[in-house]
């Protein structure tokens, strides 16, 4: 039987705004934070009971449903399989919470036969909701919790991409949002590093010089950032399915692409750890996707 998903989409906004309560009301400087793979990498109390709550809810609202959850998942053991899924990041953005830096979300998505088909992020700081749904479009809302009519501004909903979206010129008019994560060392560290490299250098010195390079510290706000036009491109290598299924459904409903961060591969899966989204446009999108790859390929 079909999954209903605008009742998904409905279930996962009242969820997220529960979520926001949790983390506004939360102190992050008495939050006690446990070391996952380094120092860098970390969790703190409200990650936990945030995707505990959510878990709880979803699991009662949807119990023939799958439920992936960054702070539940075991390497190696949790796995995407066909079944509708729940992927979720009970805050992404964990380093930005902990310094009060207002760019962090909640990331609720859903992936039928694993693809992103609801997407619902919700920034409890600015209470900002990214929502989108496949084949019903997606969309950005300011003042998203406030009760309609009630409070101070009004709640304003715009749809995202449009029919028209500006087109896209070459690498050197792009802002990039590119992350460090928090793997550094190894193969990946240094696959992150030259990219980095790569997008900023000029052309003589062996890059491709992107105008501009940013990182806002949340995959999943990155990926709204692309999807509301805000950003024309994100690569990262190394972060996760919760980081981007529902980021992806966003940025897809607004006529953006999420392909391989490694060159070539048009087609990507949720958890293929590499990613390079590109926002929709009227024209310039594959044009400047290759002329991406071709940079840190070469
Ligand atoms: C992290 C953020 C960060 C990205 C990392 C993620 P978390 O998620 O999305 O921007 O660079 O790869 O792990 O740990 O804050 O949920």
């Amino acid at each position: 039987t079909a999954v209903d998903l605008q009742a998904v989409h409905d279930t996962l906004v009242s969820v997220a705004f529960e979520a926001g309560r949790m983390i506004l009301a939360a102190n992050p400087s008495s939050i006690s934070t446990d070391t996952k793979m380094n120092a860098v990498d970390i969790v703190t109390e409200t990650d936990q009971a945030v995707e505990r709550m959510v878990s709880a809810r979803l699991t009662a609202a949807y119990p023939s449903f799958a439920f992936v959850g960054e702070e539940t998942y075991e390497a190696g053991v949790t796995r995407v399989t066909d079944v509708p899924t729940f992927i979720v990041d009970p805050i992404d953005g964990t380093t930005n919470f902990v310094h009060s830096f207002p760019n962090a979300c909640i990331s609720l998505g859903l992936v039928v036969d694993r693809r992103p088909a609801v997407g619902v992020v919700y920034n409890p700081f600015q209470d900002l909701l990214f929502t989108g749904i496949k084949g019903g479009g997606s969309f950005m809302q300011r003042n998203a919790s406030l009760e309609e009519g009630k409070g101070q501004g009004a709640r304003v909903k715009l749809p995202l991409g449009g029919a028209s979206p500006p087109a896209l010129g070459d690498l050197s008019s792009a802002l990039v949002s590119i992350e460090w994560g928090s793997q550094r060392d190894g193969e990946n560290f240094e696959l992150k590093a030259r990219t980095f490299r790569k997008l900023a250098a000029a052309k003589e010195s062996g890059g491709g010089m992107v105008g501009g390079m940013r990182s806002l510290g949340s995959a999943a706000l990155n990926l709204c950032a692309c999807a509301a036009g805000q950003l024309d491109m994100y690569w990262e290598g190394g972060c996760y399915a919760w980081d981007v299924a529902a980021g992806w459904c966003i940025l897809s409903e607004a006529g953006g692409r999420m392909v391989s961060g490694n060159p070539g591969a048009w087609e990507t899966e949720v958890d293929s750890r590499v990613y390079l989204a590109v926002r929709g446009a009227r024209s310039g999108q594959k044009e400047l996707v290759e002329e991406l790859w071709k940079v840190i390929g070469d």
